[in-house]
């Protein structure tokens, strides 16, 4: 079943140039491709947008600060099992929690600088594919 997701690699992956790191063990999965992919500062407003679910968390100011602190990648991944594939493949969101072999285990230790963000659902992903990019079909 082919499918596609929404990825960022969030401003900490880019900072610590994880960026090629992370890219080639997407690229590493047998039939998954990279279909649309920018480097961005992303602004209040999108966050607002793409994190709304979080709106009145403790964690919702800090999260929105560090997502803005620096460019990110976002990138639309496609192919066989792709959206719990890429959850498979960040881990848990705390990434002292996460497995070694997993990004966030092998390169994380805080839980908000987690490195990745991929969409949870098929819901999510669509949502989340026409904020980052509008123009894809
Ligand atoms: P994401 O949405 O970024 O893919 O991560 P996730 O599903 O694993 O985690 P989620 O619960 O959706 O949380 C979104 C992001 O908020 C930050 N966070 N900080 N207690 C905390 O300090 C805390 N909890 C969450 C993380 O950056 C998390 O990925
Ligand atoms: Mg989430």
């Amino acid at each position: 079943m082919s499918q596609r997701t929404l990825v960022l690699l969030k401003p900490d992956a880019v900072r610590r140039g994880l960026v090629g790191e992370i890219i080639g063990r997407i690229e590493s999965k047998a039939g998954w491709k990279i279909s649309a992919l920018e480097l961005r500062t992303l602004d209040r407003p999108l966050l607002e947008t793409h994190y709304a679910e979080h709106e009145g968390q403790p964690f919702y100011e800090p999260l929105m600060t560090f997502m803005s602190s620096g460019p990110s990648v976002a990138m639309v991944v496609e192919g066989e099992r792709v959206i719990e594939g890429l959850r498979t493949m960040a881990g848990p969101t705390d990434p002292i929690a996460a497995a070694p072999g997993s990004i966030r285990g092998d390169f994380g230790t805080i839980v908000r600088e987690n490195l990745i963000h991929a969409s949870d659902s098929e819901e999510s992903a669509e949502r989340e594919m026409k904020i980052f990019f509008p123009n894809f079909v």
